[in-house]
């Protein structure tokens, strides 16, 4: 993905943060994404990353799941001030690219991420770079969606209208097959894999990752 991608990769969350959460709520999201993501509550720690953040859908539900310490990483000022704004000083919020986030190695138990790989300008080092900040066996936790079999993710992006038109247009749709090798190749291993569907065409797939222990 080039510059001007990424460029318009930025306005176009600014633009669409004040109408985001309905926009979710509306496609049939929230409650996949909280069902998931609670069921992934043994793998979390104590501090997590949830990075690309956005409004703070995964720290809302997170926060009232346990105790935990959650800081959200965004680099779009309209979203991540949406998160504060819901959330209030009980999380820590960093405008920041999430491919160099200006925090010390293994500050985190557990990194998460909802619907972020696909606007990344290059995912490899993106992975680098959380690797760096999780603790030995920190647990990555990803949820993105799975188009079914003869469902093109791009109609199907396009059909639903509102940002999701846009990344039609950018082409940077990535597989979650290519996700999942993407993360075991940048030295992850895959521990547990849930699904729940959410329409016709697709349904979202929460993958649950440790980072390796170098030998
Ligand atoms: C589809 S939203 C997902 C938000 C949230 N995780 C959720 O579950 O609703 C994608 C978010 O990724 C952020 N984003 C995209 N590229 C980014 C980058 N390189 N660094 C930091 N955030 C990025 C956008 O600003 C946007 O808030």
């Amino acid at each position: 993905m080039n510059v001007a991608a990424e460029q318009r990769i930025a306005e176009l969350f600014g633009v669409f943060a004040p109408t985001y959460d309905q926009h979710m709520a509306r496609s049939n999201h929230f409650e996949p994404q909280r069902n998931l993501i609670l069921q992934s509550k043994k793998w979390l720690g104590k501090n997590i990353l949830d990075f690309a953040a956005g409004t703070g859908a995964n720290a809302r539900l997170l926060r009232d799941a346990g105790d935990f310490e959650i800081t959200c990483v965004d680099s779009q000022s309209a979203m991540l001030a949406i998160a504060r704004a819901t959330l209030g000083p009980g999380c820590k919020y960093i405008l920041s690219d999430v491919h160099s986030i200006d925090l010390p190695d293994q500050s985190f138990d557990t990194a998460i991420c909802s619907f972020g790989f696909f606007w990344f300008r290059n995912p490899n080092e993106v992975l680098t770079e959380i690797s760096r900040l999780l603790r030995p066996k920190g647990g990555l936790i990803i949820l993105e969606e799975r188009f079914y079999s003869g469902s093109l993710p791009q109609p199907a992006f396009a059909k639903n209208g509102g940002y999701l038109s846009e990344l039609a247009s950018l082409e940077a749709f990535m597989h979650i097959e290519k996700l999942r090798s993407i993360c075991i190749e940048s030295g992850f291993n895959l521990m547990e894999e849930a699904s729940h569907p959410i329409d016709s065409d697709h349904e979202l797939v929460l993958s649950v990752f440790t980072k390796r222990v170098q030998a």
